[in-house]
């Protein structure tokens, strides 16, 4: 695993960037997993920047998402999906049809799950996942519990996950309770592994993630078993290393 410790968010964000550009140079029909939060709206930034200034081409390109709120239409302007839209897709040649965003309004979600499962694996796997972490130590949707969980699958949010998600809605009780997203093993199998962090409130996750046990109780451990994963912080969020 390599850890980089960066002067600021702007570095982090460019960083993080740089690190996917460098793989995605190799590949023109490269698998992208892509993450929402506020965290990787920097690295989106510069990833938009250098589609515009044609170092990258997003023309061959699939992405895939982590995770998508059940219960809202992919236009609910809370949705994952929309939010990729106004921070990334709507900026980059990227084809829709290749563009996947978990769907949170699925009839049967075991069936759907699959399907998504069956979607990366077709697509030949993803290339390369970018990761944020909640303050609890999830990765996608991932709440701490006591199993791994493999594949994509429906979540229940725990309490801490919707209090800190409530900034983006009118209030707590707005926040949809379960979540659709890649599992663990979904993310474990990505050939490669970039995760941004900011900010104190991610101190204490950070360390737990990197000098902590690995458990389901702090998914973002599990990284540690990783054989590529590029961690790049501010200062703040390393600072308790
Ligand atoms: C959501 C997403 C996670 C993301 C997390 C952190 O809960 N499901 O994938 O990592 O937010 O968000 P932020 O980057 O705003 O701290």
């Amino acid at each position: 695993m390599i850890v980089k410790v960066c002067e600021n968010y702007a570095e982090m964000s460019r960083m993080a960037a740089e690190a996917i550009a460098v793989e995605m140079e190799k590949k023109k029909n490269f698998v992208l997993g892509l993450a929402t939060g506020s965290t990787p709206v920097g690295t989106y930034g510069n990833l938009i920047e250098m589609n515009k200034q044609g170092r990258l081409d997003f023309s061959e390109v699939k992405t895939f998402n982590l995770d998508e709120y059940c219960g809202l239409y992919p236009s609910h302007d809370q949705s994952f999906n929309y939010f990729m839209y106004i921070k990334l897709f709507n900026y980059i040649n990227i084809k829709n049809e290749n563009v996947h965003v978990p769907f949170g309004m699925a009839a049967d979600y075991d069936s759907w799950c699959k399907g998504y499962e069956d979607a990366i694996a077709k697509a030949g796997g993803l290339d390369l996942q970018l990761l944020g972490m909640g303050s609890n130590g999830h990765i996608g949707f991932n709440e701490p519990s006591d199993e791994f969980s493999d594949i994509t699958h429906t979540v229940q949010l725990t309490e801490s996950t919707i209090k800190d998600n409530s900034r983006f809605f009118e209030c707590a009780d707005d926040v949809p309770k379960s979540a659709v997203t890649m599992g663990i093993g979904t993310i474990m199998r990505a050939r490669k592994i970039v995760m941004g962090e900011n900010g104190a409130n991610k101190a204490k996750g950070v360390k737990a993630m990197l000098e902590g046990p690995v458990t389901p109780r702090m998914p973002a451990s599990y990284l540690q078993n990783h054989a590529d994963v590029s961690v790049f912080l501010d200062k703040d969020a390393a600072s308790l290393l």
